[in-house]
């Protein structure tokens, strides 16, 4: 971590509305699946560009600006939202939005405009990156005085904090591993084999109850949270946008999937000593059996996936393709670039006695 802070402007456009559920009409929906929550609220001209684009009409009838807004901070709210939204409409879509503008020329010209600098200003940050080989060791070398975001959870948070932290991760967490599913038809032999075997596991291999992103539901309503999918996104700032973002950015790009692998084997890598961490400190917060759940199972799942990944993935694949370990180094070192601004970000506002979230969580009902 080095001090690196993305504010969360508050005077771009309205944060913190929690909108109501959107339920699907036409089905009724199974208890055990959680509710999709609403369109996001805009946070400057860029993210209002898009869903003005996206609800103007049928695809194919609007258009941009022209100019675009001014495309000055790839960090910042507005141009982290605004990509964000380009990038839900590939995975759960957007409620009031038809589905076509997925592929609309106009939003996709948007959409590149908004990713070229954001790998910029990540490439930036990632420089030097060191070759594949010590990127990894990197990894496996788990300081015990760390000073990350669980390690502050589980010395001195309180449950104000484990709440926050919840939400943020919820972007993901709730539609875990999504983004990495983008990877499989990317990548083949046996790397592919394996990759497949990792993400089966990550939706319960086989049990639905037991994919992970139900468990992080279930871990978010033991702590009075809602666990509807995109409930808290406008409470979220735009470092945590930022994580997911690079998630789908790698995922979306053939040209990108050395890095997808590198941000994926990052979190395999990392996760087992954290989650242990973070079901320690939940559980001294309150959390109980369900509360604790999903960071126990990843304590084990990850302790494998993290083989597995070496091993089976990234091995053979650099194996097959000895050009592709650059890329893979260059994808974990994006991931520490997003991650350390994402957890910069929470410990500056956590230390200052401030929320992390664009606004404070409505009361723990605990
Ligand atoms: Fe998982
Ligand atoms: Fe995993």
């Amino acid at each position: 971590m080095d001090g690196r802070e993305q504010a969360a402007p508050l005077g771009e456009g309205q944060p913190g509305r929690v909108r109501d559920r959107g339920e699907r009409p036409g089905r009724p929906r199974d208890p055990e699946e959680p509710a999709v929550g609403g369109r996001p609220a805009a946070r400057g001209p860029l993210s209002a560009a898009v869903l003005a684009l996206v609800t103007a009409g049928p695809p194919g009838s609007g258009r941009l600006p022209d100019p675009l807004p001014p495309l000055d901070d790839p960090w910042g709210e507005d141009h982290q939202l605004a990509l964000y939204l380009c990038y839900e409409l590939h995975d759960r879509g957007l409620p009031g939005v038809d589905p076509g503008w997925e592929w609309d020329p106009e939003l996709l010209r948007l959409r590149r405009a908004l990713e070229q600098p954001f790998l910029a200003a990540v490439r930036a940050e990632a420089e030097p990156v060191p070759p594949l080989g010590e990127a990894l060791e990197g990894l496996l070398t788990q300081p015990p005085d760390g000073t990350g975001p669980s390690y502050f959870l589980l010395a001195e948070g309180d449950r104000r904090h484990a709440r926050e932290y919840l939400v943020h991760r919820s972007l993901y967490h709730l539609k875990e591993a999504d983004p990495q599913l983008w990877m499989l038809p990317r990548i083949h032999g046996p790397a592919q084999a394996v990759l497949m075997a990792v993400t089966y596991d990550e939706y319960g291999a086989g049990r639905p109850e037991r994919a992970h992103s139900l468990l992080f539901a279930r871990m978010m309503t033991a702590f009075g949270l809602d666990p509807g999918y995109r409930h808290y996104v406008d409470l979220v700032p735009a470092p945590s946008l930022a994580v997911v973002n690079l998630m789908m950015l790698f995922g979306l790009h053939r040209a990108l999937r050395g890095a997808a692998v590198g941000q994926f084997a990052t979190i395999e890598i990392t996760s087992s000593p954290g989650s242990a961490r973070l079901a320690k400190a939940l559980e001294r917060l309150g959390g109980g059996p369900d509360g604790t759940l999903f960071y126990r199972e990843h304590v084990e799942a990850d302790a494998v996936h993290e083989q597995l990944v070496r091993r089976g993935v990234i091995e053979e694949l650099v194996a097959a393709e000895p050009e592709a370990a650059a890329d893979v180094a260059f994808g974990i070192a994006a991931a520490e670039v997003v991650g350390g601004r994402f957890a910069d970000h929470l410990l500056d506002h956590w230390r200052a006695g401030r929320t992390s979230l664009r606004s404070p969580l409505p009361d723990d009902p605990a």
